[in-house]
């Protein structure tokens, strides 16, 4: 949560960070500011409630000059959202300013000796205390501010990445991290900095990957340094070069980044297989699969931890490994796993599944089964972030920047690499056949299309939509591959139009919250033609006995549950593993056609954010 933004060069700052704060408005929006040094020489904060378009309104006609600032976008952790939390923080002296992004645990015990030492506080946050105690080292020890954020950064417990400025020297921009991600830009005579790569891409594709422990100093006109914070050595420095492009990261005439990534998913996934199923689809090619096979063959067991739609895949996933590789799998959600006693041995694999590889429960999750001997893989969309760095291998997803706070394009992605990475091990270990593997692939090959095909309904979804805008709450039910699908088709319309939904395994209804149905709530029904069509088909009977209302997603063709449901949206015929990915899109598309239609903030819903980088 929380998106940061430095510049430092020959240009205005402040339009460079507005248009990256926007960029990273996704991350949380609670509020949002800007520090630069000015022409003049002085430390001037702007800051303000709400969304950066309220920031912007309220710096018109204030100094804006500077070539050097910094910037934040607040998802609230410690204290309200409001004009006086919003970062950047000032210290006491109004020397320094700072951004943060993740959360400081000791930070009562910090703001306690600090009180003693006469330091005040304005705002509830705990990052303000990260500045006091900047300041309070930098003065008691009279040392630089590289010294005091090394120094402050021994003192810090918890999650953090931060860019601090001091108004005594315009041409630093001091930055570190521990647990929480960082970006430096490098371009001609000047300098980025961004919590990820998405505010640096239209400037420069060269890219300095911050690693945890790390202090950068950034001079202006000078070579970028980065030591570790407790050695103080210097760290040696890898550039990478971006494969992003801007275009990604518009919302390209969609109304909404939602819409436009539910519609981008023909060519997201064939951007994510494409050059892993071999033309005759005969074989799947996952290098980091095929680097470690050995240890795909031993495995003893795989542990999938991910959180919200990640989870959701994570259940597809354990269908897919149990199918085709026979390898035992649990599924964790990464919050519980990393605070339980896990018995993980060394044969096990842990795959920590993540759109945005930043996930802090999600990492936390793989950090402890790593310390316990596990082999970790990532499965990832977001390059370079901190999951696929702390793993032993992974995959990425390839389905490109996911804006959206809601997530569609990453689900599907993510479910098409967990079906060729089971195709690949079962080829490996001999527990898939040929034949089965044959068909199989080549369904994949044919999801892009059939997608397209589906995303043609378009209108008839959104005229359901419609009739169901109003309804306070819905059930959805699924069976086996799709009891996943149920989940995540109430996860988007919870998130993104605030109405209640549950997704339910459709014979556990009739265990209690069967009692719930009546003319008012109407449930979503995933009934395709798979190994328990006939049982789904009892469910939809039972819901009909009771007066529910119920739209079915069936099969292409099927005239049983056409008779029975009281609306029907039909998807092709497919492997039943795949499945999943062809019934996501209806699903994606009536959350999304019902939270336009109640006038909510699709791209943004209240209270979330897209990067869960806290716990
Ligand atoms: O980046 P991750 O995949 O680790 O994120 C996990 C969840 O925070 C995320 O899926 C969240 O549930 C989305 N808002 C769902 O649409």
């Amino acid at each position: 949560m929380c998106g940061i933004v430095g510049y430092i060069g020959s240009k205005r700052a402040y339009d460079i960070l507005i248009q990256g704060l926007h960029r990273l408005e996704y991350r949380g929006y609670d509020s949002s500011g800007v520090a630069m040094i000015s022409e003049s020489g002085e430390l001037n904060i702007y800051k303000s409630k709400g969304k950066v378009e309220a920031l912007e309104h309220f710096a018109q006609n204030k100094d804006l000059s500077g070539a050097i600032g910094i910037a934040h976008t607040r998802w609230a952790t410690h204290g309200e959202p409001n004009d006086i939390n919003a970062h950047p923080h000032y210290s006491q002296s109004g020397r320094i300013a700072l951004v943060h992004n993740g959360t400081i645990e000791n930070y009562t015990v910090l703001k306690e000796a600090l009180t003693q030492h006469g330091y005040s506080f304005v705002s509830q946050t705990d990052t303000e205390v990260a500045v006091q105690l900047i300041e309070y080292i930098m003065l008691t020890n009279n040392c630089s501010l590289f010294d005091a954020v090394a120094e402050a950064t021994k003192r810090i417990v918890g999650a953090y990445a931060i860019a601090v400025v001091d108004r005594q020297n315009p041409n630093q921009i001091i930055a570190a991290r521990q647990s929480s991600p960082l970006v430096i830009g490098v371009g001609e005579g000047e300098y980025f900095l961004a919590s990820d790569a998405t505010p640096i891409i239209e400037y420069t594709n060269k890219v300095v990957y911050l690693n945890d422990g790390e202090i950068a100093v950034i001079n202006r006109g000078e070579e970028l340094k980065v030591y570790d914070a407790k050695s103080a050595e210097c760290s040696k420095i890898e550039i990478t070069e971006l494969q992003m492009s801007i275009e990604q990261l518009e919302k390209g005439g969609y109304p909404h980044f939602m819409l436009k990534e539910i519609f981008e998913q023909p060519r997201t996934l064939a951007d994510c297989i494409s050059g892993r199923i071999s033309a005759d689809g005969k074989s799947v090619v996952l290098s980091g699969v095929i680097e470690h096979k050995e240890r795909f063959l031993n495995a003893g067991r795989i542990i999938i931890v991910a959180c919200g739609t990640s989870w959701h895949a994570a259940l597809i996933g354990k269908h897919l490994f149990e199918d085709y590789c026979r390898i035992p799998v649990v599924v964790e959600y990464a919050s519980e796993f990393r605070y339980s006693n896990p018995v993980v041995g060394k044969n096990d694999i842990l795959i920590a599944l993540s759109q945005s590889g930043e996930t802090a429960d999600t990492l936390a999750a793989l950090e402890l089964a790593k310390a316990k001997g596990a082999f970790v893989f990532g499965i990832c969309n977001v390059i370079g972030s901190s999951i696929p760095r702390a793993t032993d291998s992974g995959c990425y997803i390839h389905v490109g920047p996911e804006i959206g706070v809601a997530s569609t394009k990453a689900f599907t992605g993510q479910v098409t690499v967990l079906a060729m990475m089971s195709l690949l091990i079962g080829q490996m270990k001999g527990t898939v056949d040929q034949q089965t593997l044959a068909t199989v692939a080549s369904d994949i090959r044919r999801v892009p299309a059939l997608i397209d095909d589906i995303l043609g309904m378009h209108e008839q979804i959104e005229d359901l939509a419609k009739i169901f805008t109003y309804a306070h709450n819905f059930l959805y039910l699924g069976r086996g591959y799709n009891y996943p699908s149920a989940l995540e088709g109430a996860l988007k319309l919870k998130e993104i139009s605030y109405i209640h939904a549950e997704g339910y395994p459709a014979a556990e209804m009739k265990h209690g919250t069967i009692a719930l149905i009546d003319n008012d709530m109407p449930s979503v029904v995933i009934a395709i033609k798979d190994n328990v069509y006939d049982k789904t088909v009892n469910n939809i009977q039972q819901v009909k006995a009771r007066g529910g209302k119920v739209v079915a997603i069936v099969t292409e063709g099927d005239t049983i549950v056409r008779d029975m449901a009281d609306y029907v949206i039909e998807v092709p015929e497919i492997s039943e593993c795949l499945t999943p990915l062809l019934t996501a899109i209806p699903l994606q598309l009536l959350a999304y056609y019902i939270a336009v239609n109640k006038g909510r903030n699709v791209d943004q819903p209240r209270n979330l954010a897209k990067s869960v980088t806290v716990e």
